[in-house]
């Protein structure tokens, strides 16, 4: 199954790929992961990443398209949640023709609908694990020990890009650049709409149901 995750920033995109790849076993592809990664290993591609991602600007399309091209060819034959990209039209209709020059397509695309005035406090909240990436929240999803992995005790950080100012911006860009994206799907596939402003367990399972529904049909 190769799955489209879409949503605003703090929609609880990555929350909900790790209950897809829980139980469906599936490769979790986040591309914000990716670069936070490239980042921490100090490589070109990091490098140019950076400003970009400090200031929530989106990273150029060309970088974006051919780092995405790489990790979706690596993923099993189970299949992938895609999480973060496409992020712009452009990168939708690059990621639809590399598949069909490779004989696929995406089966399910989901997407996580959260109020604006609801993602500011959950963005500023997020702490994650900078070790395992496990992602926790000051009030809605604390970790057992304040400040601490509840997997491996390591010290939990708050992203840079997770303040206040930064959050507008990524948030001006994404009505501006992704929220077109899922009018680009609806105009060929069926788009499942979420409402992610509910608690993080009911929309997992909302989401169950949508996806067990699709595998036994
Ligand atoms: P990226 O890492 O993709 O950030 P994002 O899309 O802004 O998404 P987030 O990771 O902030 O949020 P999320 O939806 O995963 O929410 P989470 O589950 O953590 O991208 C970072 C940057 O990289 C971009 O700004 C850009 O510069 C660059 N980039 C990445 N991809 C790109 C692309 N394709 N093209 C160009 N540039 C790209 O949840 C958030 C918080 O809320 C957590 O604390 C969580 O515990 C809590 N929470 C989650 N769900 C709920 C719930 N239902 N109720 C209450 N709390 C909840």
């Amino acid at each position: 199954m190769r799955i489209v995750l879409l949503g605003a920033p703090g929609a609880g995109k990555g929350t909900q790929c790790k209950q897809i790849v829980d139980k469906y076993g599936l490769l979790h592809l986040s591309s914000g992961d990716i670069l936070r990664q490239e980042r921490a290993a100090g490589s070109e591609l990091g490098k140019k990443a950076q400003s970009y991602m400090d200031s929530g600007g989106l990273v150029p399309d060309e970088i974006i398209v051919e780092m995405m091209a790489s990790a979706i060819s690596n993923a099993p034959e189970a299949g992938f949640v895609l999480d973060g990209f496409p992020r712009t039209v452009n990168q939708a209709g690059e990621l639809d023709a590399s598949l069909a020059e490779a004989g696929s397509s995406i089966d399910v695309i989901l997407n996580l609908e959260v109020d604006d005035s609801v993602i500011v406090k959950r963005i500023t909240g997020r702490r994650s694990c900078p070790k395992c990436g496990a992602v926790y929240h000051i009030e809605n999803m604390k970790p057992k020990t304040a400040g601490k992995c509840d997997a491996d005790g390591t010290e939990l950080i708050q992203r840079p890009d997770d303040t206040e100012e930064v959050v507008a911006n990524r948030l001006k860009n994404y009505h501006q650049q992704t929220r077109p994206v899922v009018d680009y799907y609806k105009a060929n596939n069926t788009v499942y709409k979420l409402d992610a402003n509910k608690d993080a367990d009911e929309v997992k399972v909302l989401m169950f149901d949508i996806l067990d529904s699709l595998i036994s049909a």
